[in-house]
């Protein structure tokens, strides 16, 4: 089967968030498979792109309203990571360091939109489906379908996976004439709220939905910043696949970026030792138990909630713990974050900023990760924690909810229910408790390193929705 998957974000070319780990590990997986799944993704000025080998595929220009652009369609020529990556030059609009955050990003990922499928339309072959993520991409199912120059494209199933429905690409109608000419007689499609709501226009005109987990999807009935009832309607094409995980990117037993390997086998020594370097690197206490933290510092992931549980946590166990944040976000809660520094130095530390190599290293020496999250569309820090023997403290939302279970009722991690810090200071109580006990705390770490969340498994899931809408147009 050929698949082209098309996103904004993908690890290692260019990540902020889970995304990127998704669309970097389901392709390759899916060519492991034996189909053939691309991946398409803004040409953004990253260190893949200037460290790594392309060539230019094609190349031509999209009108964006009064705008011209020229565009380039570059191939990554080594295929090094494991399926065909595809860069969308627009130098104008994707030329720049960062993958979000601009006041055009409406006008660079429509364009990022057309070119693709200008590009999709001129090749030789048509792929059997394109999946599309989240709602930089959420166009391309309603072009597909009624945008005369992709007329070629309206028998190709679209999936449009969600990855967070909290954001939604929305804009005014006055940016309608950005789109590619369409029949007229579509244009209510395009509107939710009074506006052009990029998540919800995929949403209706993809033939399937998927979200990143089962609990997710059954959480956007009710919580999904507006879409509710839109999600209520196309329950019937929707389907909740839990990601998975790169096992060859995320194994203790070979991860380059750890102070020491270790495996089911070895794994208290091993946690040990990535413990004492991580407590060295951050003047922490390595005899006491390691509470971390990952992530995005926004109220979405219960960042808000850190600066008062962790001082709490911290002065009711005075020297008897550590915690350790690794994030970046909002400018408040880092500020918040760091102004306990000096409280509660050699029990208490941070890193304001994104570093893959650092995270490998603390979910190898934590003993605990906190995930308080608010909204929690999947998540893949629990997974990665498990598999490295660091016990998940989140709260019950989302995929937190299906890959969690409170060890009280023999499970992997610890849970609760509210997004409040007095919830997130009983669990880091529950959890210290847990530490004096070795032989329970032993028992639930190999119950999360032996649990197999590989994409290997997960992959199939993805084939199988796709075969069903493909038989389905066929009969
Ligand atoms: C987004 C979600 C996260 C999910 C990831 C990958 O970042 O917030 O929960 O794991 O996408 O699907």
């Amino acid at each position: 089967m050929e698949i082209f998957h098309i996103s904004a974000e993908c690890y290692p070319v260019a990540k902020v968030g889970g995304l990127a780990d998704v669309v970097g590990a389901l392709p390759k997986y899916q060519n492991k498979a034996g189909h053939l799944a691309r991946v398409v993704v803004p040409c953004y000025d990253t260190k893949f792109k200037r460290d790594n080998e392309f060539e230019c595929v094609h190349w031509g220009h999209i009108k964006l309203g009064n705008f011209n652009f020229p565009f380039n369609i570059l191939k990554e020529v080594n295929n090094i990571l494991g399926f065909e990556l595809y860069l969308v030059e627009i130098n104008e609009l994707f030329d720049r360091k960062e993958v979000y955050g601009y006041q055009d990003d409406i006008e660079r990922f429509i364009a990022f939109q057309i070119a693709t499928l200008d590009w999709i339309i001129n090749r030789e072959n048509i792929p059997d489906v394109i999946n599309c993520h989240d709602h930089q991409t959420g166009l391309i199912p309603f072009m597909m379908l009624y945008c005369h120059k992709y007329q070629k494209l309206i028998n190709t199933p679209s999936i449009i996976t969600i990855h967070n429905g909290l954001y939604q690409g929305r804009f005014g109608f006055d940016k309608l004439y950005y789109l590619p000419e369409f029949d007229l007689a579509h244009v209510k499609v395009l509107e939710w709220d009074n506006c052009i709501n990029s998540l919800a226009v995929a949403v209706k005109c993809a033939w399937a939905v998927t979200t990143v987990s089962p609990n997710y999807l059954n959480e956007i009935n009710y919580s999904a910043n507006g879409l509710e009832s839109l999600f209520n309607m196309v329950r019937y094409k929707s389907k909740g696949i839990l990601n998975g995980i790169d096992i060859e990117v995320w194994d203790p037993a070979t991860d380059g970026m750890l102070e020491k390997n270790y495996s089911i086998i070895n794994y208290e020594i091993g946690k040990q030792e990535n413990k004492e370097k991580l407590c060295n690197l951050f003047n922490l206490d390595p005899t006491k138990p390691l509470f971390s933290f990952i992530g995005r510092l926004l109220e979405e992931k219960g960042g808000d909630l850190l600066p008062q549980a962790a001082a709490i946590a911290l002065s009711e166990n005075y020297q008897q713990i550590n915690i350790l944040i690794l994030g970046s976000g909002n400018t408040a809660i880092e500020k918040q974050l760091n102004s306990l520094l000096q409280d509660y130095k050699g029990n208490y530390n941070t890193f304001i900023g994104y570093n893959e190599e650092l995270a490998h290293l603390i979910y190898a020496g934590s003993d605990f990760l906190l995930m308080p999250s608010r909204v929690e569309p999947c998540g893949l820090n629990q997974m990665y924690s498990l598999r490295y023997g660091t016990i998940p403290i989140v709260r019950r939302t989302g995929g937190l909810k299906d890959t969690v279970i409170d060890f009280g009722d023999d499970g992997n991690g610890i849970c609760h229910d509210q997004a409040s810090v007095g919830d997130i200071c009983y669990s880091i109580q529950r959890a210290f408790a847990l530490y004096d006990d070795k032989k329970q705390l032993n028992t639930i770490r190999l119950r999360g390193m032996n649990i197999d969340h590989s994409w290997e498994r997960v992959c199939q899931k993805y084939i199988e929705m796709y075969k069903l809408i493909i038989n389905k147009n066929e009969s």
